[in-house]
Protein backbone atom coordinates (compact mmCIF):
# COMPACT_ATOMS: atom_id res chain seq x y z
CA UNK A 1 0.00 0.00 0.00
CA UNK A 2 1.31 3.02 -0.91
CA UNK A 3 0.49 6.74 1.29
CA UNK A 4 1.04 9.83 -1.29
CA UNK A 5 0.03 13.54 0.12
CA UNK A 6 0.72 15.43 -2.83
CA UNK A 7 -1.56 15.91 -5.74
CA UNK A 8 1.26 15.67 -8.64
CA UNK A 9 2.48 12.49 -7.11
CA UNK A 10 -1.42 10.64 -7.22
CA UNK A 11 -1.87 12.15 -10.46
CA UNK A 12 1.71 10.38 -11.55
CA UNK A 13 1.18 7.04 -10.03
CA UNK A 14 -2.25 6.27 -11.15
CA UNK A 15 -1.16 7.67 -14.80
CA UNK A 16 1.97 4.97 -14.72
CA UNK A 17 -0.63 2.25 -13.63
CA UNK A 18 -2.80 2.77 -16.50
CA UNK A 19 -0.17 2.73 -18.71
CA UNK A 20 1.16 -0.17 -17.46
CA UNK A 21 -2.42 -1.99 -17.31
CA UNK A 22 -5.03 -0.22 -20.23
CA UNK A 23 -7.98 -1.95 -19.27
CA UNK A 24 -7.33 -1.21 -15.73
CA UNK A 25 -10.83 -0.14 -13.64
CA UNK A 26 -9.74 2.43 -10.64
CA UNK A 27 -12.14 2.31 -7.50
CA UNK A 28 -12.33 5.57 -5.62
CA UNK A 29 -13.12 5.60 -1.61
CA UNK A 30 -13.37 9.39 -0.40
CA UNK A 31 -13.55 9.89 3.98
CA UNK A 32 -12.72 11.73 6.38
CA UNK A 33 -10.68 9.35 8.36
CA UNK A 34 -11.10 7.81 11.47
CA UNK A 35 -12.18 4.81 9.40
CA UNK A 36 -14.77 1.57 10.96
CA UNK A 37 -16.00 -1.22 9.43
CA UNK A 38 -18.70 1.39 7.34
CA UNK A 39 -15.66 2.60 5.67
CA UNK A 40 -14.04 -0.27 5.04
CA UNK A 41 -17.19 -2.17 4.06
CA UNK A 42 -17.06 0.29 0.80
CA UNK A 43 -13.21 -0.11 0.18
CA UNK A 44 -14.02 -4.06 0.14
CA UNK A 45 -16.73 -3.32 -2.55
CA UNK A 46 -14.36 -1.34 -4.37
CA UNK A 47 -11.45 -4.27 -4.42
CA UNK A 48 -13.96 -6.86 -5.84
CA UNK A 49 -14.69 -4.44 -8.60
CA UNK A 50 -11.65 -2.97 -9.00
CA UNK A 51 -8.09 -3.26 -10.03
CA UNK A 52 -6.61 -0.19 -8.31
CA UNK A 53 -8.28 1.12 -5.07
CA UNK A 54 -7.51 4.24 -4.10
CA UNK A 55 -8.80 5.54 -0.80
CA UNK A 56 -8.38 9.06 0.39
CA UNK A 57 -8.54 10.59 4.19
CA UNK A 58 -9.27 14.46 4.13
CA UNK A 59 -11.11 16.75 7.03
CA UNK A 60 -12.79 19.08 4.58
CA UNK A 61 -12.45 22.18 6.13
CA UNK A 62 -15.21 23.23 3.59
CA UNK A 63 -17.90 21.12 4.63
CA UNK A 64 -17.95 22.52 8.21
CA UNK A 65 -19.67 25.40 9.65
CA UNK A 66 -18.37 27.92 11.59
CA UNK A 67 -19.88 26.27 14.83
CA UNK A 68 -19.60 22.50 14.12
CA UNK A 69 -16.61 19.79 14.97
CA UNK A 70 -13.81 20.70 12.15
CA UNK A 71 -10.87 21.06 14.90
CA UNK A 72 -11.88 18.07 17.49
CA UNK A 73 -12.78 15.99 14.71
CA UNK A 74 -11.59 12.53 15.80
CA UNK A 75 -8.08 11.53 13.47
CA UNK A 76 -5.97 8.32 14.42
CA UNK A 77 -3.44 8.16 11.23
CA UNK A 78 -2.03 4.53 12.10
CA UNK A 79 -4.89 3.34 12.96
CA UNK A 80 -6.63 4.23 9.72
CA UNK A 81 -3.84 3.26 7.30
CA UNK A 82 -3.54 -0.54 8.87
CA UNK A 83 -8.12 -0.61 8.76
CA UNK A 84 -6.56 0.51 5.01
CA UNK A 85 -4.16 -2.23 4.15
CA UNK A 86 -6.79 -5.02 5.86
CA UNK A 87 -9.30 -3.46 3.59
CA UNK A 88 -6.81 -4.16 0.49
CA UNK A 89 -6.37 -0.73 -0.65
CA UNK A 90 -3.64 0.40 -2.91
CA UNK A 91 -3.44 3.98 -2.56
CA UNK A 92 -4.01 6.38 0.06
CA UNK A 93 -4.17 9.69 -0.06
CA UNK A 94 -3.99 12.11 2.91
CA UNK A 95 -3.08 15.40 1.84
CA UNK A 96 -2.94 18.10 4.22
CA UNK A 97 -5.48 21.34 4.03
CA UNK A 98 -2.78 23.46 1.92
CA UNK A 99 -2.35 20.85 -0.12
CA UNK A 100 -5.80 20.75 -1.25
CA UNK A 101 -6.41 24.74 -0.90
CA UNK A 102 -3.33 26.37 -1.76
CA UNK A 103 -5.39 29.61 -1.69
CA UNK A 104 -8.70 31.21 -1.08
CA UNK A 105 -10.88 28.86 -3.27
CA UNK A 106 -12.83 30.73 -5.54
CA UNK A 107 -14.87 27.92 -7.59
CA UNK A 108 -17.23 25.69 -5.45
CA UNK A 109 -20.14 23.43 -6.72
CA UNK A 110 -23.30 24.00 -5.83
CA UNK A 111 -26.26 21.40 -6.17
CA UNK A 112 -29.91 22.88 -5.95
CA UNK A 113 -32.57 21.18 -5.01
CA UNK A 114 -31.41 18.00 -3.65
CA UNK A 115 -29.96 20.06 -0.97
CA UNK A 116 -33.03 21.81 0.52
CA UNK A 117 -34.02 20.11 3.06
CA UNK A 118 -32.64 17.39 5.83
CA UNK A 119 -29.00 18.37 6.38
CA UNK A 120 -28.84 21.15 3.65
CA UNK A 121 -31.38 23.14 5.67
CA UNK A 122 -29.53 22.51 8.60
CA UNK A 123 -25.91 22.84 7.73
CA UNK A 124 -25.96 25.27 5.57
CA UNK A 125 -23.08 25.42 3.07
CA UNK A 126 -22.49 21.96 3.71
CA UNK A 127 -23.04 20.41 0.71
CA UNK A 128 -21.50 23.29 -1.41
CA UNK A 129 -18.06 21.79 0.62
CA UNK A 130 -19.06 18.53 0.15
CA UNK A 131 -19.82 18.77 -4.08
CA UNK A 132 -17.00 21.31 -4.33
CA UNK A 133 -14.34 18.67 -2.02
CA UNK A 134 -15.77 15.54 -3.98
CA UNK A 135 -15.21 17.35 -7.58
CA UNK A 136 -11.79 17.95 -6.70
CA UNK A 137 -10.92 14.58 -5.90
CA UNK A 138 -12.45 12.84 -8.50
CA UNK A 139 -10.58 15.29 -10.98
CA UNK A 140 -7.61 14.20 -9.03
CA UNK A 141 -7.98 10.56 -9.26
CA UNK A 142 -10.03 10.28 -12.37
CA UNK A 143 -12.13 6.64 -10.99
CA UNK A 144 -14.02 4.68 -13.04
CA UNK A 145 -16.60 3.74 -10.01
CA UNK A 146 -16.34 6.02 -6.70
CA UNK A 147 -18.10 4.55 -3.16
CA UNK A 148 -20.64 6.18 -1.29
CA UNK A 149 -22.33 4.79 1.97
CA UNK A 150 -26.07 5.05 2.05
CA UNK A 151 -25.67 6.55 5.61
CA UNK A 152 -25.53 9.86 4.01
CA UNK A 153 -28.50 9.13 1.68
CA UNK A 154 -28.81 12.85 0.79
CA UNK A 155 -25.02 13.22 0.10
CA UNK A 156 -25.19 10.03 -2.27
CA UNK A 157 -28.16 11.63 -3.94
CA UNK A 158 -25.79 14.99 -4.34
CA UNK A 159 -23.31 13.55 -5.60
CA UNK A 160 -25.53 11.52 -8.23
CA UNK A 161 -27.23 14.86 -9.22
CA UNK A 162 -23.66 16.12 -9.77
CA UNK A 163 -22.25 13.31 -11.40
CA UNK A 164 -25.31 13.92 -14.04
CA UNK A 165 -25.33 17.55 -14.20
CA UNK A 166 -21.38 18.30 -14.88
CA UNK A 167 -20.85 14.71 -16.74
CA UNK A 168 -18.14 13.53 -14.46
CA UNK A 169 -16.89 10.36 -16.20
CA UNK A 170 -17.22 7.82 -13.08
CA UNK A 171 -19.93 5.35 -12.04
CA UNK A 172 -21.47 6.20 -8.61
CA UNK A 173 -22.12 2.98 -6.29
CA UNK A 174 -24.03 3.19 -3.23
CA UNK A 175 -23.50 1.00 -0.57
CA UNK A 176 -25.71 -0.39 2.37
CA UNK A 177 -25.33 1.28 6.07
CA UNK A 178 -23.23 -1.12 8.37
CA UNK A 179 -24.96 -1.12 12.05
CA UNK A 180 -23.42 -1.85 15.33
CA UNK A 181 -24.97 -4.69 17.21
CA UNK A 182 -27.79 -3.27 18.41
CA UNK A 183 -28.62 -1.08 15.20
CA UNK A 184 -26.73 2.18 15.79
CA UNK A 185 -25.27 3.09 12.36
CA UNK A 186 -21.85 2.72 12.77
CA UNK A 187 -20.34 6.96 12.56
CA UNK A 188 -17.35 8.35 13.29
CA UNK A 189 -18.82 10.67 15.52
CA UNK A 190 -20.19 7.84 18.09
CA UNK A 191 -17.00 8.30 20.08
CA UNK A 192 -18.22 11.74 20.88
CA UNK A 193 -21.10 9.42 23.03
CA UNK A 194 -20.99 8.92 26.49
CA UNK A 195 -22.24 5.70 27.94
CA UNK A 196 -25.41 7.12 28.82
CA UNK A 197 -26.19 8.87 25.64
CA UNK A 198 -24.41 5.68 23.38
CA UNK A 199 -27.65 3.87 25.53
CA UNK A 200 -30.35 6.06 24.40
CA UNK A 201 -29.25 6.48 20.65
CA UNK A 202 -30.44 2.89 19.74
CA UNK A 203 -34.06 4.95 19.73
CA UNK A 204 -32.84 5.77 16.34
CA UNK A 205 -32.38 2.75 14.35
CA UNK A 206 -35.24 1.18 16.35
CA UNK A 207 -37.71 4.03 15.54
CA UNK A 208 -36.37 3.50 11.85
CA UNK A 209 -36.84 -0.05 11.74
CA UNK A 210 -40.40 -0.02 12.90
CA UNK A 211 -41.27 2.86 10.90
CA UNK A 212 -39.88 0.74 8.15
CA UNK A 213 -42.00 -2.26 8.78
CA UNK A 214 -45.06 0.16 9.56
CA UNK A 215 -44.53 1.74 5.81
CA UNK A 216 -44.09 -1.42 3.97
CA UNK A 217 -47.05 -3.23 5.37
CA UNK A 218 -49.70 -0.44 5.83
CA UNK A 219 -48.50 2.62 3.36
CA UNK A 220 -52.06 2.44 1.86
CA UNK A 221 -53.26 3.34 5.13
CA UNK A 222 -50.67 5.52 6.23
CA UNK A 223 -49.53 9.45 5.30
CA UNK A 224 -46.03 10.35 5.41
CA UNK A 225 -46.90 13.13 7.82
CA UNK A 226 -48.04 10.25 10.30
CA UNK A 227 -45.28 8.54 9.55
CA UNK A 228 -43.16 11.29 10.84
CA UNK A 229 -45.04 11.97 13.73
CA UNK A 230 -44.55 8.39 14.77
CA UNK A 231 -40.98 8.12 14.42
CA UNK A 232 -40.39 11.57 16.51
CA UNK A 233 -42.53 9.75 19.27
CA UNK A 234 -40.08 6.62 19.09
CA UNK A 235 -37.31 8.85 19.58
CA UNK A 236 -38.49 11.12 22.27
CA UNK A 237 -38.60 7.60 24.54
CA UNK A 238 -35.04 8.33 24.88
CA UNK A 239 -34.88 11.74 27.00
CA UNK A 240 -31.46 12.69 25.78
CA UNK A 241 -32.76 12.93 22.26
CA UNK A 242 -32.68 16.38 21.08
CA UNK A 243 -34.84 16.02 17.64
CA UNK A 244 -33.28 18.31 14.53
CA UNK A 245 -35.49 17.01 12.02
CA UNK A 246 -37.58 13.73 10.95
CA UNK A 247 -38.46 14.00 7.01
CA UNK A 248 -40.50 11.62 4.98
CA UNK A 249 -39.73 12.22 1.46
CA UNK A 250 -39.45 10.98 -2.03
CA UNK A 251 -35.66 9.86 -2.70
CA UNK A 252 -33.54 10.28 -4.49
CA UNK A 253 -35.65 13.69 -5.43
CA UNK A 254 -35.77 14.37 -1.87
CA UNK A 255 -39.26 16.35 -1.97
CA UNK A 256 -41.75 16.44 -0.07
CA UNK A 257 -44.69 14.30 -0.58
CA UNK A 258 -48.38 14.11 0.91
CA UNK A 259 -49.02 10.76 0.23
CA UNK A 260 -47.03 7.23 -0.57
CA UNK A 261 -46.96 6.32 -4.54
CA UNK A 262 -46.51 2.58 -5.41
CA UNK A 263 -43.50 2.14 -7.28
CA UNK A 264 -41.89 4.99 -5.78
CA UNK A 265 -38.95 4.61 -3.10
CA UNK A 266 -39.49 6.74 0.03
CA UNK A 267 -36.40 7.94 2.63
CA UNK A 268 -37.12 8.26 6.18
CA UNK A 269 -34.18 10.62 7.84
CA UNK A 270 -33.61 11.65 11.08
CA UNK A 271 -30.94 13.79 12.70
CA UNK A 272 -30.93 13.71 16.21
CA UNK A 273 -28.29 15.23 18.80
CA UNK A 274 -26.90 14.03 22.15
CA UNK A 275 -25.53 16.58 23.68
CA UNK A 276 -22.90 17.80 21.24
CA UNK A 277 -23.05 14.89 19.21
CA UNK A 278 -25.57 14.84 15.96
CA UNK A 279 -25.95 11.56 14.47
CA UNK A 280 -27.67 10.88 11.35
CA UNK A 281 -29.48 7.73 9.82
CA UNK A 282 -32.38 6.80 7.42
CA UNK A 283 -34.25 4.03 5.90
CA UNK A 284 -34.84 3.84 1.76
CA UNK A 285 -37.92 1.96 1.17
CA UNK A 286 -38.96 1.10 -2.49
CA UNK A 287 -43.37 1.40 -2.48
CA UNK A 288 -44.42 -1.58 -3.75
CA UNK A 289 -48.14 -2.94 -4.31
P1 LIG B 1 -17.03 10.21 5.96
O1 LIG B 1 -18.06 10.66 6.94
O2 LIG B 1 -15.68 9.82 6.46
O3 LIG B 1 -17.64 9.01 5.16
C1 LIG B 1 -16.95 8.46 4.07
C2 LIG B 1 -17.88 7.48 3.37
O4 LIG B 1 -18.19 6.39 4.26
C3 LIG B 1 -19.22 8.12 2.98
O5 LIG B 1 -19.59 7.70 1.67
C4 LIG B 1 -20.16 7.59 4.04
O6 LIG B 1 -21.51 7.53 3.62
C5 LIG B 1 -19.58 6.21 4.26
N1 LIG B 1 -20.04 5.67 5.56
C6 LIG B 1 -19.98 6.26 6.77
N2 LIG B 1 -20.56 5.48 7.71
C7 LIG B 1 -21.00 4.38 7.08
C8 LIG B 1 -21.70 3.20 7.49
N3 LIG B 1 -22.07 3.02 8.76
N4 LIG B 1 -22.00 2.27 6.57
C9 LIG B 1 -21.64 2.45 5.26
N5 LIG B 1 -20.98 3.53 4.81
C10 LIG B 1 -20.68 4.49 5.70
O7 LIG B 1 -18.87 11.39 3.92
C11 LIG B 1 -17.77 11.91 4.07
O8 LIG B 1 -16.78 11.37 4.86
C12 LIG B 1 -17.37 13.23 3.40
O9 LIG B 1 -18.50 14.02 3.24
C13 LIG B 1 -16.66 13.03 2.02
C14 LIG B 1 -17.59 12.33 1.01
C15 LIG B 1 -15.37 12.23 2.20
C16 LIG B 1 -16.29 14.43 1.44
O10 LIG B 1 -15.47 15.11 2.30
Amino acid sequence: MQVITAISELRSVIRAARVKQPALQVGFVPTMGFLHEGHASLLKAARDQCELVVLSIFVNPLQFGPNEDFERYPRDEKRDLAIAAEAGTDIVFMPQVAEMYPSPIRTTVSVSEVTRRLCGASRPGHFDGVATVVTKLLNMVQPDYAYFGMKDAQQVAVIEQMVQDLNIPVHIVACPTLREADGLAKSSRNVYLNEEQRAQAVQLSAALRKARSAVEESWRHLTPREVEEQVREEIARAPLADIDYVEVLDYPSLQTIDTFVSSRRVIIAVAVKFGNTRLIDNVVIPIQS
